[in-house]
Formats: structure tokens, C-alpha cells, sequence
């Protein structure tokens, strides 16, 4: 009977150790992560998270500091909360770092194959990101570019005075302004005209499209936590981006295919300038690794991306710094003085500042950026120059 025993009391201890090797792995491997909320079992930390990322993150650096491990899901997450450990990661540790997630929905179309926000880090996103420095954020570029920028904010001047003028109220929606007035710039620097107006339906249909497709891109998805899962596409994540990305190629390739149809016609004969959609075309990868060719799918993407980076950052940008600025007077003086004629166009206004109370509603959504949850809404009073 003895024998027994001791064959039951090996098989425990023998049974164990794997477990308690393990734990001690986990625990030894914890011990090094930074410091971050316990998390629940299979979903971790992602409740934590809230509606409003960055104000939770932004709490958590308060209690766990500027470093902070994060699971979300199956997920590890290392978050950086402060501007001296955003410097040591990128000076220090770029490369460990430097790759993205690619969740399921970036599958659509193949998307995160081309694209330089979510792309791995190769060959091709080292090309890509060249190209953008070389011909769009290079201070030669910038000071090039100012003319562009100083006849789209004048067009959109005179689009806010008009409405101005024949609006009821005299009170406008200022991002319907702004939007295509970025969308603009961004169209000259890459394709040198003029793409849309504050009544164009292709301006809020490509907008739209973005728009849905970066919520697609920004939902969480079961598939993302449980990748065998992901064949069955069960909240339709994938489908919906698919469905948002073709629209927002359809638009962005029709511009392309007409610029193909005017080289072809002008065949041989060089042009005084050429364009970035220009340098996409006649690209030709000369370096270790690099694609010899751009594909035309390739270049829509890279193309949308660049409205996608461009437009929405900057016109969300814009329309909190200018409700800051109408709920703050003493600042708007301040900005005026030293801004000079720029601003003096208009003397701008809330709609309601007659009954002495100003309100804005400050509230945000998340986007690509952190939207405003209502659009401002002001009264431009034209001033005499
Ligand atoms: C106020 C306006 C803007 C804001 C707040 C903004 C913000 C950002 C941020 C936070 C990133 C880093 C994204 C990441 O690493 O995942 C980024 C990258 C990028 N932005 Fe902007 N951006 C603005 C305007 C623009 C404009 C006008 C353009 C182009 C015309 C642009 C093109 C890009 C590109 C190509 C990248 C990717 C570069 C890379 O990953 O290295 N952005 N932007």
C-alpha cells in the first residue's frame, strides 16, 4: 500500500512543478513590466479604458505614473504619458517599438500592407515616409506651399463672408468651412488644384467615408480577441471598412486615373512642375529592398492617407483653438495684436453672446482626433480693411 502512496504523492509534486514554474515566470516577468490597473481574466484592462481614452489614460498616469502596462484583451499594451518618457522611448527604444498592430478590420482591401500610420516598419515604410518628408515636410517644401495656403484661407474667407451675408442669422457652422478649405490645401500640395467647396456632395461623401471607415478601423473587435474567430467576421467590422474603403477609393482613383489620361495625352512633352501625385507615379525604387513601382492600389492608398493625416487633425486642431480663443476675450485680443491683418477679416461672435451668456459646448467625441461632440457655430462680423 505504501508503494501507492509514494506514486501518488511523485505524481503531484511532478504534476505541479510545470504550474509552478510557470508562475513564477509570469510573476518574474510582471515584476519587470511597468506598473499598470489589474486586469480582468481573458478581457484584461479594457473597460478601463472608457469612453474617452485619453481622459482615463490620462488619470491612470496620475495613480501608476508616466509608464503604464496595459492588457487589452490578448493585447499588451505599454502606454507613454509623458513627454520625458515619450523622449527616452523614441531617442532610446524606437526600433524595439516601432512596429503597429494590425487589427482585423486593416485587412480590408489588404490596407495595412500600404499604409504608413499602420504599416510595419520595411523597406516600403521607410520609401514611404521618405517621400513624404522629401516632398511635403521639408521647410523647402513649406515655405513653397505658402501661396497655396494663402489663396485657400482667402477662398474660404470669402465663402464665410457670403454666407454671411445671406445666412438669416449670420451665424455659421465654422468647420463646414474649414473642412474644405484644408481639404483643399491638401488637394493642391498633392494633386496642385482645387478639389471641393463648402456645397460640394463629393467633399462630404469622401468625408463620410473617412470618417465611417476610422470608426471601422477605431471599434473593438471580438475577432482582434479571439483570432479563431475571425473568419466568421462576426460585428461585421471587416465588411463595413471593406464597404468604406471602396468608396473612398473610388473617389480618390478617379483623381489618379484623370491625371494618367492627362500625361498620356501630353506624352513626351515635360511640365513646368511636378506634383507628389507626379513623384507617385514616375517613382522608381533604386535602394536595397525598395519596390521598383508604386501599384495603383498602392498610391490610392497612399494618397487617401494623406487627406486622412492631414484634414481632419488639422480642421479639428483649428476649431478648438478657435473656441478657446471666443471663450477667452483677453486671449483673442492678445492673438489678434500679434497675428495682425491676418485675423482682422472678421470680428467673430457667438451666436447667443446677446443675452450675456456665452456658451460653447466643449464637449468631445474620438475620431481620428478628438472631435468636437457639437460643431461651433459663430457669427463672422465682416470688418472694414
Ligand atoms: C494639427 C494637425 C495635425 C496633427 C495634430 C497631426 C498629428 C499626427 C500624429 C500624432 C502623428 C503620429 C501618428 C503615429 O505615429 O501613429 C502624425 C503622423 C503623420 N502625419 Fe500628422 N498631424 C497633423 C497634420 C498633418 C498634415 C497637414 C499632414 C500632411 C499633409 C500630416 C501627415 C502625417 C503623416 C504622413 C504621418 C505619418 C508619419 C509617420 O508615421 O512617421 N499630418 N500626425
Amino acid at each position: 500500500m505504501e508503494w501507492m502512496w509514494n506514486y501518488v504523492f511523485w505524481s503531484i509534486l511532478f504534476g505541479l512543478m510545470p504550474l509552478v514554474w510557470h508562475l513564477r515566470k509570469n510573476s518574474y516577468r510582471r515584476s519587470k513590466l511597468p506598473p499598470g490597473p489589474r486586469g480582468w481574466p481573458v478581457i484584461g484592462n479594457l473597460f478601463d479604458l472608457g469612453t474617452l481614452p485619453h481622459r482615463s489614460l490620462a488619470a491612470l498616469k496620475e495613480k501608476y505614473g508616466p509608464v503604464v502596462w496595459l492588457n487589452l484583451g490578448p493585447i499588451k499594451t505599454m502606454v507613454i504619458l509623458s513627454a520625458g518618457a515619450a523622449e527616452e522611448l523614441f531617442k532610446n527604444h524606437d526600433l524595439c517599438f516601432v512596429d503597429r498592430f494590425t487589427n482585423d478590420a486593416m485587412r480590408a482591401h489588404d490596407y495595412y500592407k500600404s499604409s504608413i500610420p499602420f504599416g510595419t516598419y520595411s523597406p516600403y515604410w521607410r520609401t514611404l515616409r521618405r517621400i513624404c518628408t522629401v516632398e511635403l515636410f521639408s521647410s523647402k517644401r513649406i515655405k513653397e506651399a505658402v501661396l497655396v495656403r494663402q489663396k485657400c484661407v482667402d477662398e474660404m474667407l470669402s465663402w464665410i463672408g457670403k454666407e454671411a451675408e445671406e445666412g438669416a442669422s449670420g451665424e455659421i457652422e465654422v468647420k463646414r468651412f474649414l473642412f474644405p478649405a484644408i481639404f483643399n490645401i491638401i488637394g493642391n500640395l498633392t494633386l496642385s488644384r482645387d478639389l471641393v467647396n463648402p456645397n460640394s456632395e463629393m467633399a462630404s461623401e469622401f468625408n463620410m467615408a473617412l470618417s465611417r471607415f476610422i470608426v471601422c478601423l477605431a471599434s473593438p473587435n471580438i475577432s482582434d480577441l479571439l483570432p479563431w474567430l475571425r473568419w466568421l467576421d462576426l460585428q461585421g467590422l471587416r465588411r463595413r471598412t471593406d464597404r468604406e474603403l471602396t468608396k473612398a477609393i473610388q473617389i480618390i482613383s478617379g483623381f489618379v486615373n484623370e491625371r494618367v489620361k492627362q500625361r498620356q495625352h501630353r506624352e513626351g512633352r515635360a511640365t513646368e512642375h511636378k506634383d507628389f501625385l507626379d513623384v507617385l507615379l514616375d517613382f522608381e525604387g533604386k535602394g536595397k529592398d525598395e519596390p521598383a513601382k508604386l501599384s495603383d492600389h498602392q498610391i490610392n492608398i497612399f494618397l487617401m492617407e494623406m487627406f486622412m493625416a492631414g484634414t481632419e487633425t488639422t480642421s479639428a486642431t483649428i476649431e478648438w483653438a478657435m473656441s478657446e480663443l471666443l471663450r477667452n476675450p483677453e486671449s483673442m485680443k492678445k492673438i489678434k495684436a500679434e497675428l495682425g491683418s491676418l485675423l482682422h477679416h472678421f470680428d467673430w461672435k457667438l451666436g447667443d453672446s446677446s443675452s450675456g451668456e456665452i456658451k460653447i459646448d466643449m464637449r468631445e467625441t474620438m475620431g481620428l482626433s478628438a472631435r468636437k461632440l457639437v460643431p461651433l457655430r459663430a457669427v463672422p462680423n465682416r470688418l472694414a480693411t
